[in-house]
């Protein structure tokens, strides 16, 4: 009898211990995984992400929608980096203040980060906040793209990015368990 209530009484308190730390993790580690895609890449790259992570989707959506012909869209990327533009984006992050980490991905565009991004990392207060860059390319401009993600954050703390060959997800799940994201 006396081995049962002890038993018991073990049980109880290892699972309010669990609980507590399940809570903890938790409220430490809500993810956001902010994107922003013109023909689909940086999308599925994305959705695997928050699908490893358990994070929440949030889509940019640029007020002006891009041409959808190729062509004109990089003519369009082009006018805006010359010209310092930030587009504006139609949707907010609702509950930005609950999330810990927010990873933010996008393609290369023109050597860099499309300048929605700017808009974006200007209109959120990101002190105290976890940032991982993420993005897609065909082949040029990744390891900027990155940086830029990070300089335009700079009250974030940063963990090291990842980037994608078009829809390419190898690597991803080990580079998550790398910087601890996941286990
Ligand atoms: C306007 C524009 C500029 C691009 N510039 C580059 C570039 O500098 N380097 C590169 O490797 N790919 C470049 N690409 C290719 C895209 O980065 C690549 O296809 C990416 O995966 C597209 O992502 P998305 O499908 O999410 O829009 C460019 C594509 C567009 C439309």
């Amino acid at each position: 009898m006396k081995t049962k209530i002890l038993l018991l009484a073990a049980l109880i308190l290892f699972g309010i211990n669990g609980y507590a730390r399940n809570n903890a993790t938790e409220k430490a580690n809500k993810i956001l995984v902010v994107y922003f895609s013109w023909s689909g890449n940086t999308e599925y790259v994305a959705r695997h992400i928050a699908g490893l992570t358990g994070g929440t989707l949030f889509r940019i959506e640029p007020e002006k929608p891009y041409p959808t012909d190729y062509k004109p869209c990089t003519e369009v990327a082009k006018a805006e980096k010359d010209s310092n533009a930030r587009p504006a984006i139609k949707n907010k992050v609702a509950d930005w203040d609950t999330y810990d980490t927010v990873f933010i991905g996008c393609p290369v565009w023109w050597w860099t980060a499309p300048m929605i991004i700017n808009t974006f990392a200007e209109s959120y207060d990101f002190k105290g906040k976890t940032v991982v860059p993420f993005c897609t390319y065909a082949s040029t401009y990744r390891d900027e793209t990155l940086a830029r993600i990070v300089e335009l954050t700079p009250d974030a703390t940063h963990l090291k990015g990842f980037g994608a060959v078009d829809r390419d997800t190898t690597g991803i799940e080990a580079w998550l368990k790398e910087i601890k994201v996941i286990k």
